[in-house]
């Protein structure tokens, strides 16, 4: 067992897939012991290699095959195993048994990620960090896949895709690798009004984390916990490091890209490995079903928060990050989450931008893991036994005995016939939904610059000159004075003064917007 790893179901089972190769003999793929791995069979000593070298081509055939696709985003990431304590019940708001029993622990792996650059671009570029979790519960995977910042750049999947194709490298020179300081990126950004919360954190010193030990996690999304009477409570998930939360500032970040890209991998690998294992304090907004309307935001819209001051975050557990994995592609590369991951007691909201995600996960991951049976990846599998009727499919592991797979059945072999409800299986929340088919957004996501402005004045000072500094410099990057301009417009929206100041840096004028409607396409924003 690795330093400081605790006994789970997780590892206890990861363990029966892991292998050393320490002081044994080379051997083929078929277990055929190798008596030369240093040269290829020849037809004389100078001669041609020939075909027939069938160790030399499965060694090179296999390193021909090693690499598979890196996620569409959050390329670059991190992982760990670790384990969630619960501290307090839930069992008030959800029948989620692993936030039923306090004392409970569930095995979990995190990985956190950055979401721009690719696979080898540097940690500490300004963006968005993923913070993904698997629970390996005993009802199933529960996996909550958040950002370290409580809110998201668009209300709509729809968008998901331009929002990308902005923020990666431009697609003529496969440029800029990492940072967001680009034209496509600020096009996109000045011509979407309802971003302007978000770039305010992405901004701030938020986007520069000191370390993944000292970041927040965030669900972002309203989600539902249903408890075993069937009350619904709307929830937002928090994860608050116990180390508090530190950033680094602008010119520290760019100088370790250049000494260290590695440097948030290599402090969150070092202190697992010394055994200073990181926590988070585990907490919960929640907001009874029936007070859904009280705000004066919409719940279902993903670019906007829940002031604690108005609903507290309660703390109800701990996660803790204990072992590191022992194999970076087997564990934090194959790893494959879905917010649409839930067990009972937990359900996702009508958010449309959570209803997109629903579907591209597992879309996703079928062309990246290559293969309908991922799930059977080691550090995939569910804990609790899986039984069902599919079968076949490429790289297909499980050898389900029996002759029927199909459903219903009188035959032996398969599930017992389940005529209509199995007793205590996951059941989707009952929710009355009516309306015309449109495609538009609700009235009730229009306003977005009051939380934008919040978070700004919620800014200390030193961290407005931050900010500020953080918007000249990605603005004076860009090199069309149209965007540069309609940007500065955006952040008058937010605060007079520091959309003039950094005006007057990038040599731009406060170009004056409409006040932007949901009803008209964002690029007819100018007046
Ligand atoms: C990863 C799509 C919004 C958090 C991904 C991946 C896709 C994706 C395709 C790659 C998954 C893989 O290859 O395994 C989308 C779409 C979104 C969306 C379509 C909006 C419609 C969000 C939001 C959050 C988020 C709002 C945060 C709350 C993450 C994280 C990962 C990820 C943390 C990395 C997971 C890992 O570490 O493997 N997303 N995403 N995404 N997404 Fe999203």
């Amino acid at each position: 067992m690795k330093k400081g790893a605790q006994k789970n179901k997780k590892l206890d089972q990861l363990n029966t897939h892991s292998t050393s190769n320490e002081n044994e003999k080379l051997t083929t793929d078929q277990g055929l012991r190798i008596n030369n791995n240093q040269d290829s069979l020849k037809a004389g000593d100078r001669g041609p290699t020939l075909l027939e070298d069938f160790i030399l081509r499965e060694k090179i055939t296999h390193f021909d095959h090693e690499r598979i696709p890196e996620r569409v985003v959050h390329a670059r990431g991190s992982g760990a195993h670790g384990v969630f304590k619960l501290n307090k019940s839930l069992k008030a708001y959800t029948k989620a048994k692993f936030l039923n029993n306090v004392g409970d622990e569930t095995p979990v792996f995190v990985r956190f990620s950055t979401v721009a650059g690719s696979k080898g671009s540097t940690d500490l570029a300004r963006d968005v960090r993923g913070f993904a979790i698997k629970f390996y519960t005993e009802e199933g995977n529960y996996d909550l896949v958040g950002n370290n910042v409580p809110v998201f750049f668009i209300q709509d999947a729809m968008k998901f895709p331009d929002l990308i194709h902005a923020v990666k490298p431009e697609h003529d020179n496969e440029m800029p690798q990492a940072a967001s300081a680009h034209d496509t990126f600020w096009d996109f950004i000045s011509l979407m009004p309802e971003s302007m919360h978000m770039i305010m954190w992405v901004m701030s010193d938020r986007a520069i984390p000191r370390s993944l030990r000292m970041m927040e996690g965030f669900g972002v999304h309203s989600f539902k916990f249903i408890n075993e009477e069937g009350k619904v409570h709307f929830v937002k998930f928090h994860f608050k490091p116990k180390l508090g939360v530190h950033s680094v500032a602008w010119d520290e970040a760019q100088r370790i890209s250049g000494v260290d890209p590695d440097f948030h991998k290599r402090d969150l690998w070092e202190a697992i490995e010394s055994g200073t294992f990181p926590e988070w304090d585990f907490g919960v907004q929640l907001i009874p079903e029936e007070d859904e309307h009280q705000f004066d935001f919409d719940l279902l819209d993903p670019t906007k928060l829940i002031p604690e001051e108005e609903v507290p975050v309660e703390i109800f557990g701990t996660l803790t990050l204990n072992r590191n994995p022992d194999n970076f592609f087997a564990e934090t590369e194959q790893v494959a989450f879905h917010p649409g991951h839930l067990v009972p007691g937990i359900d996702f909201t009508n958010d449309p931008l959570l209803q997109g995600r629903l579907f591209s996960y597992t879309d996703t991951q079928l062309s990246r893991l290559g293969s309908p049976n991922f799930h059977e990846i080691p550090i995939n599998r569910s804990v609790n036994t899986v039984h069902n009727n599919q079968r076949d499919g490429h790289m297909r592991q499980q050898i389900v005995k029996g002759k029927v797979s199909y459903e219903p059945n009188s035959i032996g072999g398969g599930c017992p016939y389940q005529a209509m409800m199995s007793e205590g299986g996951f059941v989707s929340q009952e929710e009355r939904v009516s309306g015309e088919k449109v495609r538009r957004r609700s009235e009730s996501f229009v306003d977005h610059y009051s939380q934008a402005k919040l978070f700004y004045n919620s800014q200390s000072a030193p961290e407005q000159t931050h900010l500020q500094n953080a918007l000249i410099f990605e603005l004076s990057k860009v090199t069309i004075p149209e965007i540069r301009e309609r940007m500065v417009g955006q952040l008058a929206f937010i605060d007079k003064t520091l959309a003039q100041k950094v005006a007057d840096k990038i040599g731009a004028k406060v170009k004056k917007l409409k006040e932007p409607n949901q009803s008209i396409p964002a690029d007819a924003n100018e007046s």
